[in-house]
This record gives structure tokens, C-alpha cells and sequence, in this order.
């Protein structure tokens, strides 16, 4: 049998977000979430498992220590397939995006690395089956195994069996996200670590369940009738009331920067006038601005830096 494989998967953006477990060791999550995803942008997994050899695992060419928390964590994952005790996987993962600077490789890297596995064993596994598994890698992951809108279901099980991501099959080709790069060094919070806090010790977090629902559904239901208004506004703020949530945890998380928050006052100004641009944040300091390809010269005029992705086939 074949014993190597290779995968590739984007990463995504969460519109309505995934914050906090109600199973922190299978990544089952408090509320369900909607992403896109971005093209282009992403991680290259090759997977070879070799019998009398121990786990080697590269990360943009460089061989990481064994006892680095990057490689335990990829090793407790590939636990769960290893066909022999005795034997180790070499995994070579290529990021075209910067490592943990909350631009989500944690989610296309486990994705890429499932669907190495699947190509390496052979499994032939529908995309539903492999979003779970790459689920138990990292949440967002479920996420990363489609190109455009993702949803991932909450689930109900207690197993997690029902906790997988599908496809919404609806592409909006003038939909535009720029990458407004704030700071790409290491977060000071991981978002595993960050959202164990905010569920812990946040008396806010209780109103954030509902919210979200609430917001997906909007969102859901913007996606199908084209309304990007709709769209940007509710992305928007279910991104503020996620970080309201971790910046009313104690000890408190705030992952903006100054930077980050000049740059939301200057999209609130452009909004004022007439600009129709959004924004959303994950666990870091940069922001994804949302907006129309009608106003990407405006954008791009405004923010030089930024770069724009198109998500849909034009
Ligand atoms: C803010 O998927 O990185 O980006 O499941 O612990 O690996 P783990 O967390 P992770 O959390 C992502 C949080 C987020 C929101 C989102 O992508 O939905």
C-alpha cells in the first residue's frame, strides 16, 4: 500500500466566529460558525509514515524540535492514525501565510494534513468525514476543507460525530476581503488557550452562545440573498462582541494593537462617508476588511498596504 500522501487546504475567515468549547479535548464547540474562505492562500502538507523511525516534522523547510509545542501538538493529532507503535510520520508543511499571527494556518494546516492522510492510507473519505477529523486538529480546521462559505455545525453528540463543517453552495463573485496586515509576530495568547479563559473567567461570555447563532443565521441569510450590507454589518459586530468577550475576561485579552484600532476609526470614516466597508478580526492584531469589488480602488487607495482576495471564480 501506498504510505505517502500529499494535501492542500486555504485558510478561512470566520464571518459569524467560533469562541469557546464545550469539549475541549475533541474541539467541540459552544456555538456554530460561518467562514469563507481565501484562495491562493494556505498550507502544502506531505505525509510519509516510515516504519523504525521516530516523527519528523518540517514547517517551511525547517525542522522543528521534537519537544517545540508546533510538533507535540502535530504529534498528539497523528496519534490517533499512527497504523504501528513503531514507526513515525515525516510531515513537511509549507504555509504561504505567517505562523500564528492570527491569519488562521492552525486551520488550514490540519486540513491539509487530513487530506494527506486520506491520500496517504488511502481512505477515500467523503469531505464531511475528513472536517471532522481535521476538526480534532484545530476548530477552525473543519472549516478549511472547502473553498467559499463554510458552515460548521455545532453538533449535539457528546462523541462529536455530528460536529463537522459543509459547503454553502452559493458563490457572490464581487465579494472582496483585504488583509490589513497590523503586526505579524507571535500572538501573546493562543486561541485555544484565549477562549478556555473568556469561557472561565468572563461573566459576559453567557449572552455569546445566543449571539452567535443569531448572527450565523443572518449572516446565512445575507450570503443567499446577495445582501452585503447585511453581511458586513452583522461580521462586524459579532467580531466586536467576540473581543468584548475576551476583553471583559480576568485576567483580560486584548490582541489589537493601536494600530488596529486607528485602522478601525478609519473604516467607520470611509463608512460615514458612503464607503460601504466592513471589517472582522480573529485572535490577533490584523484586521480582514469586507467590501464590494465596485469599491476595491477606493480601498486599496485608502489602505496601500492591503492585500485584496477575491474568494469566487471571476
Ligand atoms: C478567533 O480554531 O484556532 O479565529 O480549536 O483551539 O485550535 P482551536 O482554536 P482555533 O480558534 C479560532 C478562533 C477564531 C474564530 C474562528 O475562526 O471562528
Amino acid at each position: 500500500p501506498k504510505q505517502k500522501g500529499v494535501g492542500k487546504a486555504p485558510v478561512n475567515i470566520a464571518l459569524s466566529k467560533y469562541w469557546g468549547k464545550r469539549n475541549v479535548d475533541l474541539n467541540l464547540p459552544t456555538n456554530s460558525s460561518l467562514s469563507i474562505s481565501l484562495p491562493g492562500l494556505g498550507t502544502e502538507t506531505q505525509i510519509e509514515w516510515i516504519e523504525n523511525q521516530s516523527d519528523q516534522i518540517y514547517l517551511n523547510e525547517t525542522k522543528m524540535a521534537f519537544d517545540s509545542s508546533f510538533a507535540q501538538r502535530i504529534r498528539i493529532f497523528l496519534d490517533l492514525f499512527r497504523p504501528s507503535p513503531k514507526g513515525g510520520f515525516i510531515v513537511n508543511t509549507v504555509n504561504s501565510v505567517p505562523t500564528a499571527a492570527g491569519l488562521a494556518s492552525s486551520a488550514s494546516g490540519y486540513a491539509a494534513l487530513v487530506l494527506a492522510l486520506n491520500d496517504c492510507f488511502q481512505w477515500g473519505l467523503p469531505l464531511k468525514r475528513l472536517s471532522l477529523l481535521a476538526r480534532l486538529g484545530s476548530g477552525s480546521a473543519s472549516r478549511s476543507l472547502y473553498e467559499g462559505f463554510a458552515l460548521w455545525h455545532k453538533g449535539q453528540l457528546d462523541n462529536g460525530m455530528d460536529s463537522y463543517a459543509e459547503k454553502i453552495d452559493q458563490a457572490w463573485p464581487e465579494l472582496c476581503i483585504g488583509l490589513l496586515e497590523i503586526d505579524i509576530s507571535t500572538k501573546p495568547i493562543s486561541s485555544t488557550k484565549g477562549m478556555q479563559n473568556t469561557v472561565n473567567h468572563c461573566e459576559l461570555y453567557q449572552a455569546w452562545p445566543d449571539k452567535a447563532e443569531a448572527d450565523l443565521q443572518k449572516i446565512h441569510r445575507a450570503i443567499q440573498d446577495k445582501n452585503f450590507q447585511q453581511l458586513g454589518q452583522t461580521a462586524e459586530n459579532n467580531a466586536l462582541a467576540m473581543h468584548a468577550t475576551m476583553i471583559a475576561t480576568w485576567p483580560p485579552i486584548l490582541y489589537w494593537q493601536p494600530e488596529s484600532v486607528a485602522a478601525m476609526h478609519k473604516i467607520w470614516q470611509l463608512r460615514n462617508d458612503g464607503c460601504n466597508v466592513y471589517f472582522t478580526m480573529d485572535a490577533g492584531p490584523n484586521l480582514k476588511l469586507l467590501f464590494l469589488k465596485q469599491d476595491a480602488t477606493v480601498i486599496q487607495t485608502h489602505f496601500p498596504s492591503i492585500k485584496i482576495i477575491q474568494p469566487f471564480p471571476q
